[in-house]
C-alpha cells in the first residue's frame, strides 16, 4: 500500500468535519446504551475471568491504522461497551460510584477536547474561573458566613486528603513550640508526629501518613460505637496518651460517610474538642458531604463547619463523572500550606486576618495549591449541574439516595434469614445472610459465596465488607433507577442463594 504523506496523516488525526461525524455517531451509540442500561436490558455485569479476558488483549502494537473511525465505534458498541459495569442500570448498587449526570459527561467532552492545563492562570482562563466560581459554592454550602474560606478541586479523594493533611503537617510544624518548616526539612530531627483517625478511616489516610513520610502506623484509630461512629471519650483518651507519649498530633480525621457503613461521626464534638486543643480538624466528607444539599439531611453534618479541611467528591453523590474531589479549608491561606514550596505561607499564616489572598495573584495559578501540574477542567461540569438544577435538584437526589436506604433496611427486617447491621445513616446498608447452622467462619463464606453468585451471574452488582471479623454484603443506594422491586428482587436471591 502506498504510504501517505505526513501531512495527509496530520489534516485525517484533525479533521473537525470527521469529529463531527463520529461524535453524531458516537453520541447516538452512547444514548441507546444508556437507554439499555437504565431499563435494565442487560445483564449488570458480564462477568469474565480477568485472567482468561487478557487473553483477548494481547494485539501486537499497531505501527500503522488497524481500525477506521466505523470500525472503531463497532468494536465500541460490540466489544468494549458491553463488558462495562452498567453504572446506570437498577441492579448496580456496589460502590460509592454516581451514576453520572448525562450532561456532566458532556463537560468532560468539552474539558478533553479544550484540554485546559490549569498550571496557571494563563493556561486555562476561564477554567481557572469555573474552578473557583465552585469552590465558593461548595464553601457557601458548608459555612455561608465563612468568607475565608477556599480550596482546590483535585483528581479524587485520596489525593485531596493527602492534600490536606499536608496543610495540616505543615500548620502543625510552623505552630510547634520550635517552629520548623516541615515542607522544606522534611522530620529530620523532629517532633514524632501522629494523625487521630476513626478505626473506620478510608484507607488513603493511612496511606498519606505513609506518603508523608510519617509511616501509616503514625495512624491512631480511635474506636467507633455499634453505629460506626466515632467515639469522643475514645478520642480524648487517645489524644492524652499521645500527650504523655511526646507524640504531636497534626490532625484529628473524622468521617461523613465512612466508607464501610456510611456512618457520620459526631462532628460538632469532635470539632469543639479539636477547636479547644488547638488541634487541626480534617472532615473526610468525600461521601456524605453532600448531605448538606439536602434539608432533610444536612443536620446529620452539624458541626462541620468547625472543620480547618474538608474533601467533598464529586463523583459521589455529587453525581459527577470521575474524578472530581475538592479540598476545602476554613482559611483559604490553609490551601498554600499543603505545597509550601515557595515557603511564603510560612511568613503569611500567623497574620492571615490582614491578608486578602484572594487577591495576590499567585492565587489564581492553581498548581501553587495541588500536586497536579498539568490537571483537567473539572469546575465545568459541577458549575453545569449546579446551573441547570441548583442545589435543591441534586439534594432531591440524596434524598431519593438516602430515602431508598432506608427503604432496603425496612425490608430486610422483614426476612427472618437476612440480618441488618444497622439502621443507615446514608445510603449504604449493610447486611448478612443469616443462618443458626452455620459458625462464623462458615457464615463468612457464605456472604462471599452470594456475592460472586450474584456477580457471575451478572444479576446484582454488590460489594462486601469485613467489620470486626464479620464479613457484611454491603450496598450503596445512589442508583434512581433501582426500585424497590429491584430490591424485593435482591433479598428474594440472597434467601434463595
Ligand atoms: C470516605 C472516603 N474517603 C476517601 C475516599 C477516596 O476517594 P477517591 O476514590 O475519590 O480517591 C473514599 C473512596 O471511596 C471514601 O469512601
Amino acid at each position: 500500500m502506498q504510504k501517505k504523506h505526513p501531512q495527509a496523516i496530520i489534516n485525517e488525526m484533525f479533521d473537525h468535519e470527521a469529529f463531527q461525524q463520529t461524535g453524531y455517531a458516537l453520541i447516538e451509540l452512547l444514548s441507546k446504551y444508556f437507554a439499555t442500561n437504565i431499563e435494565g436490558n442487560r445483564q449488570v455485569i458480564l462477568w469474565k475471568d480477568p485472567v482468561d479476558e487478557d487473553l483477548n488483549w494481547q494485539a501486537p502494537l499497531p505501527r500503522s491504522a488497524t481500525l477506521n473511525a466505523k470500525n472503531l465505534l463497532l468494536k465500541l458498541g460490540n466489544e468494549i461497551l458491553p463488558n462495562t459495569l452498567a453504572i446506570h442500570h437498577p441492579h448496580n448498587i456496589g460502590h460509592q460510584v454516581a451514576t453520572p449526570l448525562p450532561i456532566a459527561a458532556l463537560c468532560d467532552l468539552v474539558a478533553s477536547l479544550t484540554n485546559q492545563a490549569m498550571t496557571i492562570y494563563e493556561a486555562g482562563p476561564s477554567a481557572t474561573m469555573l474552578e473557583r466560581q465552585v469552590i465558593r459554592w461548595l464553601c457557601d454550602l458548608i459555612n455561608p458566613n465563612n468568607k475565608k474560606a477556599g480550596g482546590i478541586l483535585t483528581s479524587g479523594g485520596a489525593l485531596a486528603n493527602l492534600t490536606a493533611l499536608l496543610a495540616a503537617r505543615q500548620v502543625a510544624s510552623v505552630k510547634f513550640s520550635k517552629p520548623w518548616n516541615a515542607w522544606k526539612t522534611g522530620l529530620n530531627n523532629n517532633p514524632l508526629l501522629c494523625i487521630l483517625a476513626s478505626e473506620h478511616a478510608h484507607y488513603s489516610i493511612s496511606r498519606a501518613a505513609g506518603i508523608m513520610g510519617l509511616g501509616s502506623d503514625a495512624v491512631i484509630k480511635i474506636k467507633a460505637d455499634s453505629n460506626g461512629r466515632m467515639c469522643i471519650e475514645s478520642l480524648k483518651q487517645a489524644h492524652e496518651n499521645c500527650k504523655e507519649q511526646n507524640l504531636t498530633v497534626i490532625a484529628v480525621v473524622a468521617n461523613a460517610g465512612c466508607t464501610a457503613t456510611g456512618s457520620i461521626d459526631p462532628l460538632e464534638d469532635v470539632g469543639e474538642y479539636c477547636q479547644s486543643h488547638d488541634l487541626w480538624f480534617h472532615v473526610d466528607g468525600a461521601h456524605g458531604a453532600s448531605a448538606l444539599l439536602s434539608d432533610q439531611h444536612a443536620p446529620k453534618l452539624a458541626g462541620i463547619h468547625l472543620a480547618d479541611s474538608v474533601i467533598w467528591d464529586g463523583h459521589k453523590l455529587l453525581y459527577m463523572p470521575a474524578t472530581m474531589s475538592a479540598v476545602l479549608f476554613k482559611n483559604a491561606h490553609h490551601a498554600d500550606a499543603a505545597f509550601s514550596q515557595e515557603a511564603s505561607y510560612l511568613f503569611q499564616e500567623e497574620d492571615s486576618d490582614d491578608i486578602t489572598l484572594e487577591i495576590r495573584p499567585e492565587t489564581f495559578n492553581i498548581s501553587y495549591r495541588t500536586l497536579e501540574c498539568t490537571k483537567r477542567m473539572m469546575g465545568l461540569k459541577l458549575w453545569t449541574a449546579f446551573s441547570l438544577y441548583g442545589t435543591d435538584g441534586l439534594g432531591t437526589l440524596v434524598d431519593e439516595a438516602f430515602s431508598k436506604a432506608q427503604l432496603l433496611a425496612t425490608k430486610i427486617k422483614q426476612f427472618p434469614n437476612i440480618e441488618l447491621l444497622m439502621e443507615p445513616e446514608t445510603n449504604i446498608v449493610c447486611f448478612r445472610y443469616k443462618s443458626d447452622e452455620l459458625n462464623t467462619a462458615e457464615m463468612n463464606l457464605k456472604q462471599t459465596t452470594i456475592r460472586k453468585q450474584l456477580l457471575k451471574s451478572g444479576d446484582f452488582y454488590l460489594t462486601q465488607v469485613e467489620l470486626h471479623g464479620k464479613v457484611w454484603l454491603r450496598t450503596t443506594l445512589m442508583n434512581p433507577f433501582t426500585t424497590p422491586e429491584d430490591l424485593n428482587a435482591l433479598l428474594i436471591a440472597i434467601t434463595e442463594s
